[in-house]
């Protein structure tokens, strides 16, 4: 694949959630909107990943065409697998990508992790010209993973998980140990409970029956700022979905973060009305952190703080 620094880039806001990526791009102070279409906002300026886009396709280069075959032929000359970003033309695009190899993107599947191939990204601007990179945030269609249906699930919260599971390529195994915060009624505890060896659950409201009966699963029915990290010990695993002020969630992980008592964390960063951007840089500055925007999340974003292993 090529190398390139065009320092054009391509970001595709989540549906509903433009706004609040036209807000970063202001915060962030380093990048020039040179366009703005359906939803996807082209920027010159470094490279960076931002918080509020479904997807990024950062470098990207534009070439002129002549032809459909003409396309295809660029796009084959300068990688093997193309994801085409669906965004105008569309009968044009699909005869242009006809005439590359076929992407399979699998689905998600829980407890499995799927190899993801490295794919670039393309799409048509106008008939005459297209443009491409191989430079992408994730290889899904449009930034989305496909996240099947699990109605076993007492809430839709359970997407979030599968879904960052496939983005980050791991998720905790029957060796161990989890705490979700902020779990009623359950949905991301379902979801543990099939993957891990122990889950301690907390929240102020009970558990869904059927999620609190799994034989794995220590319900703890408490105010999450109240409980001791000390009496729960060490744990491979910190997730929390509570809805509370940012501030206050940035405060939590760090009392545990101190004691070194966690491996790894995954916390849903809840806004009501206007995006707080300086405590997600507060987020962002801590070691081997991502912050980004799930299909599955609404005014909220995901933080990762993973170990490296
Ligand atoms: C969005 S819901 C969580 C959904 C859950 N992740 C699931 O998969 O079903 C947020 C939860 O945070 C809980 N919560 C809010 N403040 C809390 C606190 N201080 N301590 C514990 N739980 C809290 C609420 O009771 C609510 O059940």
């Amino acid at each position: 694949m090529s190398v390139n620094s065009s320092n054009l880039h391509v970001f595709v806001a989540s549906e509903k959630y433009e706004s609040d990526l036209l807000d970063e791009i202001k915060y962030r102070g380093n990048l020039e909107i040179v366009k703005k279409e359906n939803g996807i906002i082209w920027a010159k300026g470094p490279k960076q990943a931002l918080w509020w886009p479904q997807w990024q396709l950062w470098n990207i280069q534009t070439l002129p065409i002549e032809s459909i075959s003409q396309a295809s032929k660029i796009l084959k000359s300068h990688g093997k697998y193309w994801i085409n970003l669906d965004y105008k033309l569309h009968r044009r695009s699909s005869l242009i990508q006809e005439g590359i190899v076929k992407v399979k993107i699998p689905q998600v599947k829980r407890g499995h992790i799927s190899d993801l191939i490295k794919c670039g990204a393309w799409f048509l601007e106008d008939a005459n010209q297209i443009s491409f990179t191989d430079d992408i945030s994730i290889p899904f269609k449009n930034g989305i993973p496909a996240v099947p249906e699990d109605k076993s699930a007492p809430s839709r919260a359970f997407q979030k998980l599968d879904e960052v599971f496939a983005r980050i390529g791991r998720f905790p195994s029957k060796d161990e140990k989890v705490m979700d915060l902020g779990s009623h009624p359950g949905g991301w505890t379902w979801v543990l409970s099939h993957l891990a060896k122990s889950v301690v659950s907390v929240d102020t409201v009970a558990l869904d029956t059927k999620v609190g009966m799994q034989k794995n699963v220590e319900f703890i029915k408490k105010d999450a700022f109240k409980l001791s990290p000390t009496e729960i010990g060490k744990l491979d695993w910190f997730f929390s979905d509570i809805i509370c002020e940012p501030e206050r969630l940035y405060s939590l992980v760090n009392e545990w973060r101190d004691l070194g008592l966690v491996k790894n964390f995954i916390c849903t960063i809840k806004f009501k009305g206007t995006v707080d951007f300086d405590v997600l840089k507060k987020f962002q500055n801590i070691p081997n952190s991502e912050i980004f925007h799930l299909n599955a999340n609404k005014h909220e974003l995901t933080w990762t703080c993973l170990d490296k292993n």
